[in-house]
């Protein structure tokens, strides 16, 4: 089928199923351009919460369709991949989990987003990367945190909150392969420039001693701060499908990525083809056994109230 047939029948399909389409902002142009809504972690998950359609496609990965099955029992979750994974969250099992919370029977278990249901199970409230640190800083002084899976935004709540946290090894292998010498090597080109770079990037604790002014935000509100400051240039840190949003939504401005090959292989998997046969054929369902859903939506809904 021709791209503009495609969209048509997208369109169609939608309206047939009362469908919403959800598009992270590392989703491919195309899919963004089809989706109703297209945003950060939090906003995704505020979207499924509050939506009234009774099918949701998630343009996004696996454990953004989670949390909106999760928030949404009644309605039908369709995920156009299911290899649309993330290594982030393939880093922590719920086992490991379990063995902290064994050894801290009075510790508080904080976990990002990028995790699976079962983890989410676990945990007392989960977190995005744009609500993180006022997550953790309204927690008691007096317990001991576990925060997981990623390391790098742990060290930046550690930072920002002063507080000392158990936080997993986990990584990201995109943000991860981002490195110091990229970041020089783009700022050094364009002296003149904001930097905006995500928690999630292995060099965010070296890239502040380089740029103090640097801001470390969630895609989201890279676009939001791009659009109101009164700058023309940024350098960008975090994934390449961002540049799509943030070239739409403030037009005129120019967007340099420290690396053009920091690719997300799983958000590419879905392509507008494949959101064209998700509604078509209603695939692929993503549901939560109830008991792990209702665990889970209490730490999901902690998190939604925040930032
Ligand atoms: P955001 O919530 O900032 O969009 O990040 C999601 C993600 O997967 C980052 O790799
Ligand atoms: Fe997961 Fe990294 Fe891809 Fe985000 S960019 S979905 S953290 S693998």
């Amino acid at each position: 089928m021709e791209r503009t047939e495609l969209i048509r029948e997208v369109e169609r399909l939608k309206a047939e199923r009362n469908a919403v389409i959800l598009a992270h902002n590392y989703q491919l142009p195309e899919v963004q351009e089809v989706a109703d809504y297209v945003g950060d972690s939090l906003g995704l998950a505020r979207r499924a919460a509050e939506t009234d359609a009774r099918v949701i496609v998630f343009a996004g990965v696996h454990f953004m369709a989670e949390t909106a099955a999760i928030l949404n029992p009644d309605k039908t979750v369709l995920l156009p991949d299911l290899e649309a994974g993330c290594s982030l969250a393939d880093t922590i099992t719920p086992e490991d989990v379990r063995r902290w919370k064994d050894e801290h029977p009075d510790g508080i278990v904080v976990a990002y987003v990028n995790t699976t249901a079962e983890v989410k199970a676990l945990a007392d409230v989960c977190v995005t990367s744009s609500n993180a640190v006022e997550v953790v800083a309204q927690l008691p002084k007096d317990r001991p945190i576990f925060f997981l899976p990623d390391m790098f935004l742990g060290a930046h709540v550690e930072r920002e909150t002063g507080r000392k946290m158990d936080v997993w090894m986990g990584e990201c292998h995109v943000h991860a392969g981002i490195r110091t010498e990229d970041i020089e090597r783009a700022l050094a080109a364009h002296p003149g420039a904001e930097f905006l770079i995500h928690p999630e990037c292995g060099c965010s604790t070296n890239c502040l001693f380089m740029k103090p002014d640097a801001k470390m935000l969630s895609t989201s509100q890279m676009v939001a701060h791009a659009k109101e400051s009164p700058a023309q240039e940024f350098v960008i840190a975090t994934e390449v499908g961002i540049l799509h949003q943030l070239a739409k939504q403030a037009p005129g401005k120019t967007f340099i990525p420290v690396r053009e090959d920091a690719i997300c292989e799983y958000m590419k998997k879905i392509t507008l083809e494949k959101v064209y046969e998700s509604l078509r054929d209603l695939k692929h369902v993503i549901t939560v056994p109830e008991p792990t859903r209702q665990a889970a939506q209490r730490a999901i809904e902690g998190m939604i109230a925040v930032g």
